[in-house]
């Protein structure tokens, strides 16, 4: 089954609440993470989440956008992220091998992000400890970018590694998908949609969300 996890970077953020209960018929809800020095925008932070938790029973799928965020997953996890994504390179390995770690050992579940230039090789030291590995199909800090066609090779490739392994481990795409791109994406092997403008600029939400589905 195809999962969609709609981005609230698209919602209107002084109507955060409205505009969760929207996508209710979503499978995650995606939140994205900026710090300003990983990427160069800035978004929201562990007290959003925590408030985003009181009014949704999706899941949270929290992308972190932050250097170094081995500092702060254990406050996403607390502030009730559900499965929380760290960029492999806004640290060492060491270092993001420890933040899927304390991911795990307060039972959410950990994955790694990939941006367009890093090759899915980057992604096979930590696998085995991925319940997500998201692959950035545009280059991370904004929505609304067209999504780029050449990342369906690494989405093939990783889809290859997880399937050999006999992995759990869900296979996302972020960044440009619509009903003219969530098909190749799926056929490339992603199980799970992130979309932001495809959503909340859709005329009637949970018809665009069930035609992402597919
Ligand atoms: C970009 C974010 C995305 C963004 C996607 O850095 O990670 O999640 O919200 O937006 P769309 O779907 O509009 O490309
Ligand atoms: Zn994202």
């Amino acid at each position: 089954m195809i999962k969609i996890s709609p981005s609230i970077l698209a919602a209107d953020f002084a109507n955060l609440e409205r505009d969760i209960s929207r996508v209710s018929s979503a499978d995650y809800l995606h939140v994205d993470v900026m710090d300003g020095l990983f990427v160069p925008n800035i978004t929201i932070g562990v007290p959003v989440v925590k408030s985003i938790r009181a009014v949704t029973a999706l899941p949270l799928d929290v992308h972190l956008m932050i250097d170094r965020p081995v500092r702060y997953v254990e406050d996403f996890c607390k502030a009730g992220a559900d499965i929380v994504t760290v960029h492999v390179e806004a640290d060492t390995e060491e270092n993001t091998r420890l933040a899927l770690e304390r991911v795990r050992a307060l039972g959410k579940r950990a994955g790694v992000v990939l941006k367009p230039k890093t090759p899915a090789e980057a992604a096979l030291p930590f696998l085995d400890q991925c319940a997500m590995v998201l692959v950035m199909t545009v280059e991370p800090g904004f929505g609304g970018q067209s999504f780029m066609e050449d990342m369906l090779e690494k989405v093939r490739t990783l889809r290859g590694w997880i399937g050999g392994r006999g992995l759990d481990c869900e296979l996302e795409v972020d960044g440009g998908i619509g009903p003219r791109t969530a098909p190749p994406a799926v056929e490339a092997g992603a199980n799970v949609l992130v979309a932001g403008s495809a959503v909340y600029g859709a005329e009637d939400i949970p018809a665009r969300i069930a035609e992402l589905r597919g």
